[in-house]
């Protein structure tokens, strides 16, 4: 019998999701869960391994029961995931040594501004594309290996594992046999020479981590291994990596912003990497047939969680669509800017000890005020990244495909349109990350012929089309640029 789905396995910050595609590369079922966030202190944010892992298996396996498919229907499994996250777990019994710490986790600020003092940051730019920022997964190995009783030492003697969400995953579903990643994922390590592909030694002694941990780095497509089940995996891809293949944008200049947990704007600049002058990150957008194709990146750290902050810790609303429904009661936000630097501020401003501040309120700020400001600031942070990515590439944005759960908020998408001058186009299907999943694994296996099979299946559900006066939108702009301005450097 052929096989007739592809499965996507979409690990994200707040939530695991499985969508099975078929053919036609139409999603036929999904199930989504959520699962428990830590904080243990103020700025720190972890994840249980094995909740991941679970979360992660219980979707995979609904969702072949909603599609009322079996394991023998799967061509190949495709793996994104949430980037950056860190988890070291014991070679020989699966064991994580510590729980994953998340891309979000701001512990490391302090030892990412000493080695920022001693003049290394240069270094790391010009080989990773990155900044020496805690958002990446290396200083929070470092930091593991220092504070977790024997780390260092299993590490010295090989029994340790390194990996992101993505080799946590496969190092399971292989049966704990294949211990691997993809271009992409290294590419977010702050490990990992983008140019020359490889691991690099030079950052490794500097960091003083052993090789010896780091998962081997494969093509984004391809066979990575098998599930117990005899499924190839043969796609992985950090989830903005795939949400831009998701996408379609396979050639330079082409863009896209999903808006998740955080918000990341992704240009595709080809076979170029183009290093950035204005804060941006510069990034493996994927590793085909042994092709590098590189992107410009920027990533704002509170996107849509702003949302589910008004949802869970301020219990404003009950749902993200209640947040919608109130703040479509009032023209604007009264002037209240809301600035969601809960964890820090990413690009452009990569300030780690930046924090959450709503600035402009008076005595009849309410409600609905506090969700209109929420979602805005979704766009004023997504507008920062598209200004500078103009900038870097020289390329005017012509439009933005946008993706992820918070674009089906028609007052946010209409905003955006109207901030950023140019049309945003919205695609039928808004998991485009879990898309490029499945086309990389599907590709890997034959399942599909290649990316112009892939295009045709991006269907627009709706343009929004700018329609407030430019200096109107200014205006606003600059109110929100002084209140970032006022919300860095809190910490100390
Ligand atoms: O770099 C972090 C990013 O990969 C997280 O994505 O979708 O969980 O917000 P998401």
């Amino acid at each position: 019998m052929p096989r007739t789905h592809i499965l996507a396995l979409d690990q994200g910050t707040t939530s695991s999701r499985a969508v099975v595609f078929d053919q036609e590369g139409r999603a036929v079922a999904s199930s989504q869960r959520e699962f428990p966030q830590h904080y243990p202190r103020p700025g720190w944010v972890e994840h249980d391994p094995l909740a991941i892992w679970a979360s992660q298996w219980s979707t995979a396996i609904e969702t072949l029961g909603k599609a009322d498919l079996l394991p023998a229907d799967i061509a190949a499994i495709g793996i994104t995931n949430q980037r950056e996250t860190t988890l070291l777990w014991e070679r020989e019994t699966g064991k994580p040594v510590y729980p994953a710490i998340v891309w979000q986790d701001r512990r490391t600020a302090d030892f990412c501004a000493s080695l920022k003092a001693e003049g290394v940051e240069d270094l790391f730019t010009r080989k990773t594309g990155l900044r020496l920022d805690p958002y990446f997964s290396a200083t929070k190995i470092r930091w593991i290996l220092d504070h977790v009783d024997g780390s260092r030492k299993l590490a010295e003697q090989g029994k340790l594992m390194f990996g992101t969400v993505d080799t946590w995953l496969l190092w399971r579903l292989s049966g704990r046999t294949v211990h691997a990643t993809d271009a992409t994922n290294a590419s977010r390590t702050l490990l990992y020479d983008i140019h020359r592909g490889d691991w690099d030694d030079e950052l490794l002694e500097i960091l003083e981590i052993p090789r010896s941990i780091l998962p081997e780095v494969k093509d984004s497509s391809g066979i990575f291994g098998e599930s117990s089940e005899g499924i190839p995996i043969s796609g992985i891809a950090g989830d903005q990596h795939a949400a831009l293949f998701g996408q379609g944008c396979f050639s330079s200049g082409m863009a896209k912003n999903t808006y998740g947990t955080g918000c990341f704007m992704l240009m595709n600049t080809g076979s170029e990497a183009v290093a950035s002058q204005n804060n941006l990150l510069t990034t493996i957008a994927w590793r085909i047939g042994g092709k590098t194709e590189y992107a410009l990146e920027g990533s704002v750290f509170v996107g849509g969680a702003v949302v589910q902050w008004l949802r869970d810790e301020l219990q404003l609303i009950r749902t993200a669509e209640e947040c919608n429904a109130l703040a479509a009661t009032v023209p604007d936000s009264g002037g209240l800017y809301l600035v969601p630097a809960f964890t820090g501020l990413g690009a452009p401003h990569w300030d780690p000890y930046a924090r959450g501040a709503a600035f402009g309120m008076t005595r009849g700020t309410n409600r609905a005020h506090f969700c209109r400001a929420a979602l805005e600031s979704i766009a004023f942070q997504s507008a920062e990244l598209a200004e500078c990515m103009v900038k870097d590439s020289g390329i005017p944005l012509k439009e933005l495909r946008v993706d992820g759960g918070a674009v089906r908020s028609d007052l946010l998408m209409q905003f955006q349109a109207d901030l950023l001058g140019v049309n945003v186009i919205r695609p039928k299907d808004v998991e485009s990350t879990a898309a490029g999943a499945a086309y990389l694994a599907g590709l890997g296996v034959g399942f599909w012929e290649g990316k112009e099979e892939l295009a045709r299946h991006h269907e627009i559900d709706r343009e929004f089309h700018p329609s407030r006066p430019r200096q109107e939108m200014e205006q606003l702009e600059a109110g929100w640029r002084r209140a970032v301005e006022r919300a860095k450097a809190w910490e100390s």
